[in-house]
């Protein structure tokens, strides 16, 4: 069956809420725009996500020093980089009901001008809004206590340059990688959660001398695609778009979007920059070259990606549909690494003792000890059973029958190919791990 692309979008976002990956932030209060709930599985998919580009581009490398800042920073730091000046939208708003949208984001009609797409009124002339959340740090309310939410990790990286480098006395080129929560005042939240108030973003800044940002340019280039590909998004719906001078951010000589075919259009799902010495300079920061006895400030590579746009992109690649004689099966083919639960663990019958208790003693509790991720499933006939582990991608189901009892081995039902295998109950520790 063909799903048009707003009824893919439809699906996955009711799936997401009736399976526990995300729900609507606020939901019993009627909901808040642009904030949403990671749920179990949701956290899960997401932890998966991070740990993956932990592991790849920290864990796995000598030149990467890991940070973990603080949201609340000194306004200074925002003034500094020019974000308390520019760091904003052009919006517009309709006189009649009052609803503001981006400037870009309404077309042009043919009288010219732009009009509400509510009540057709004109729209105002555009105003810059920033996106900064302002917010007063303790009791004194002068302007000197604002604070401001962070829009980007990455200046809790820039502030922390000096110290990484006392701390470690790294060689160029280095990077500083983080993952954390952002938060913009975006005008106009929507398309689930890829474009939200609240969000979390996983960033490096590599710090290169000045005539090598070319050629550290293209490696990330390489590295964000090679690690695309390896969390299981759809290459088949990746391109890279040139961001031209006027839209690029001002902190930029030259930036990458890698786009995704959403449901919901060709839009950005990482960014990949060129930020020159900007933010150091910014700071008022510099780099001794110890050996060469030489001062500079380190230009920056800054490959950046959205956790909650990579949970989009990835549930986007993985929803499958089956038709079956007219039964269809839907299921998320997302890879064993990435999907929240690795196995389910059934007794055939859920009111047969012997059952129970060799499928809990001998085959859920040393797999959930293993791998974490290993869910226990009881509910309804196995079908069901079978269908509710497809909607949610556990890539295998492990059932405990009669047989079982004498001769020590499960069925492992694959999810995407619904064949069945024997396997021996000893070997199941290892059987998952060869393919995960
Ligand atoms: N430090 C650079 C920076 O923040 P950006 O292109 O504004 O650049 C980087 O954001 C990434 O963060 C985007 O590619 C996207 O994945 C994610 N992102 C940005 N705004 C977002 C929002 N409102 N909701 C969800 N994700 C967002």
């Amino acid at each position: 069956m063909e799903n048009t692309q707003k009824e893919l979008m439809e699906k996955i976002i009711s799936l997401c809420k009736r399976r526990g990956f995300i729900f609507q932030g606020s939901e019993i209060y009627g909901g808040l725009a642009g904030a949403w709930d990671y749920a179990h599985l949701g956290v899960a998919l997401k932890n998966n996500i991070k740990n993956s580009w932990w592991k790849n581009f920290v864990e796995n490398r000598r030149d990467m020093y890991g940070m973990d800042a603080s949201i609340l920073m000194r306004q200074e730091v925002w003034q500094a980089t020019g974000h308390v000046d520019h760091f904003s939208d052009p919006m517009v708003e309709c006189p009649k009901c009052k609803n503001r949208y981006r400037e870009d984001h309404i077309q042009i009609s043919d009288d010219g001008f732009q009009h509400c797409p509510e009540d057709e009124e004109l729209l105002s002339t555009p105003k810059q809004f920033n996106m900064m959340f302002a917010t007063k740090i303790g009791a004194v309310e002068d302007s000197s206590a604002t604070s401001y939410l962070r829009p980007e990790t990455a200046q809790g990286i820039f502030v922390n340059f000096k110290n990484t480098v006392d701390a470690f006395h790294p060689k160029l080129p280095f990077g500083m990688a983080q993952i954390g929560k952002a938060f913009r005042n975006e005008i106009t939240p929507r398309d689930f959660v890829f474009r939200t108030r609240e969000f979390e973003q996983m960033e490096i800044e590599y710090f290169v001398r000045a005539d090598e940002w070319e050629k550290y340019f293209e490696y990330f280039r390489d590295e964000m695609l090679e690690w695309i590909e390896e969390i299981g998004i759809d290459m088949g719906k990746i391109h890279e778009l040139e961001v031209s001078e006027e839209d690029r951010a001002h902190y930029s000589k030259r930036t990458i979007d890698f786009e995704f075919d959403f449901p919901f259009g060709r839009k950005e799902l990482y960014g990949l920059a060129y930020r020159t010495d900007f933010d150091l300079n910014s700071h008022g920061l510099e780099y001794i070259d110890e050996e060469k006895g030489e001062k500079m400030v380190p230009h920056v590579i800054e490959p950046s990606f959205g956790v909650d746009r990579t949970v989009i992109a990835l549930l986007a690649s993985a929803y499958t549909e089956e038709d079956k004689d007219g039964d269809i099966r839907a299921y998320l083919k997302l890879k064993p690494s990435i999907a929240p639960i690795i196995c389910a663990v059934s007794p055939l019958l859920k009111n047969k003792p012997e059952l129970v208790e060799y499928a809990n003693v001998k085959v859920f509790a040393p797999l959930k000890e293993i791998f974490g991720r290993v869910a226990w499933d009881d509910n309804g006939n196995i079908g069901k059973r079978y269908r509710r582990q497809d909607e949610i991608g556990t890539p295998w189901c492990i059932v405990v029958d009669f047989d079982t009892l004498s001769d020590d081995a499960v069925t492992v039902r694959d999810r995407d190919t619904g064949e069945q295998e024997r396997v021996k109950v000893a070997d199941l520790e290892e059987y998952i791990k060869e393919r995960l």
